[in-house]
């Protein structure tokens, strides 16, 4: 099946799409947009957040069909070119990358909650990223660097 739909700004078409095929796989295999991170395939991990509509979803349990029509935005979307936006400078001033694999989910939903709490405490950090996994981190770079982004 086709699907057409608004990714970063910009209308997207992909032709051949499987029915049973996953926003994920649409972004990455059909787009190209390989910023989201596939890792469980579950809604487990996080790894794969964007927006759809605005909202911040887990894009490996979103079938392609349903973004028809509809606006994306993945982590690549929220720089401009070359100029990150804050929440991704945090991340790497903070030193909160280390393999970088949960990084893109984690700076997504680290922006959804600064749009939603403008200067979070530590508590609701953890709460608005409980459902991101990284192995590597130990999570208080990424807490340090959700507080910097918000100063910001
Ligand atoms: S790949 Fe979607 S939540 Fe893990
Ligand atoms: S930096 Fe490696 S999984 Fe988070």
């Amino acid at each position: 099946m086709r699907v057409s739909c608004n990714v970063n700004g910009e209308m997207r078409h992909a032709e051949g799409v499987e029915p049973s095929a996953s926003l994920l796989h649409l972004l990455r295999d059909d787009l190209g947009l390989m910023g989201t991170k596939n890792a469980c395939e579950q809604g487990e991990c996080g790894s794969c957040c964007v927006y759809l509509d605005g909202t911040l979803v887990c894009s490996c349990l979103v079938l392609a069909g349903q973004a028809e029509g509809r606006e994306v935005t993945t982590v690549e979307g929220l720089s401009e070119g070359e100029n990150l936006d804050p929440v991704q400078q945090a991340f790497v001033a903070a030193g909160a990358v280390q393999c970088g694999f949960c990084t893109p989910g984690l700076v997504m939903a680290s922006h959804d909650l600064l749009r939603r709490v403008e200067d979070p405490d530590d508590d609701e950090i953890r709460e608005a990223l409980a459902g991101n996994l990284c192995r590597c981190t130990g999570y208080q770079k990424i807490i340090d660097a959700v507080h910097l982004a918000a100063h910001r």
